[in-house]
């Protein structure tokens, strides 16, 4: 099947990153293709509420920044991870942008092929998600009606037992 990832940190290196790594190194592993978007080092504005797109746009956007490479993407692609480090409770912002774009692709429906979402998030803290669970069951899982793969969660440092969670995840598809 075909995979999105939407990482939403801006560390390389970091936790998030680590996370979406061993998603991809074992969903690939298991012959799946995935296309992984670090929107932070990606052009993405965030909504402007136009409405263009359910107009005269016709599902299209009238921002035409680097949300597109995104939008041809999600055309196609079965399954979207979104990752993000917990940012003031949140997920970042850099992502928030990505994920209010989906207006003009995603709303008022999901592309056919869309059937299953993960979440991907790291914190300094311990229960620090309450805000992108709330997204996640609401936008997601509620209303696009998406199969939860799962919510995988580390505060501090990825642990090696949390990284083999998400390769399991990622074999069982
Ligand atoms: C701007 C900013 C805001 C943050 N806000 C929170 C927060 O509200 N709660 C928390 O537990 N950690 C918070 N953190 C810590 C990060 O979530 C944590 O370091 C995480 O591991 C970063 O993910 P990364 O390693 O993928 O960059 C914040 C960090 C930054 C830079």
């Amino acid at each position: 099947m075909k995979i999105t990832i939407l990482n939403g940190s801006p560390r390389l290196q970091g936790n998030t990153s680590k996370m979406t790594a061993a998603f991809r190194e074992s969903a690939e592993a298991a012959g799946h293709t995935v296309t992984e978007f670090n929107v932070c080092r990606m052009n993405i504005k965030g909504c402007l509420a136009c409405e263009y797109c359910h107009g005269k746009g016709g599902g299209a956007c009238i921002q035409k920044d680097d949300m597109q490479q995104i939008y041809s993407e999600l055309q196609d692609t079965d399954m979207l991870v979104l990752a993000s480090p917990i940012y003031y409770h949140g997920i970042s912002g850099q992502l928030k942008c990505a994920i209010d774009r989906f207006y003009s692709a995603l709303y008022p429906k999901a592309p056919e092929s869309l059937r299953y979402v993960a979440m991907f998030l790291a914190s300094g803290d311990k229960d620090q998600y309450t805000g992108a669970r709330f997204s996640f069951d609401g936008d997601f899982l509620g209303y696009l009606g998406l199969e939860d793969k799962g919510f995988y969660t580390c505060a501090g440092s990825v642990t090696d037992e949390q990284l083999d969670e998400i390769r399991a995840m990622a074999q069982s598809l």
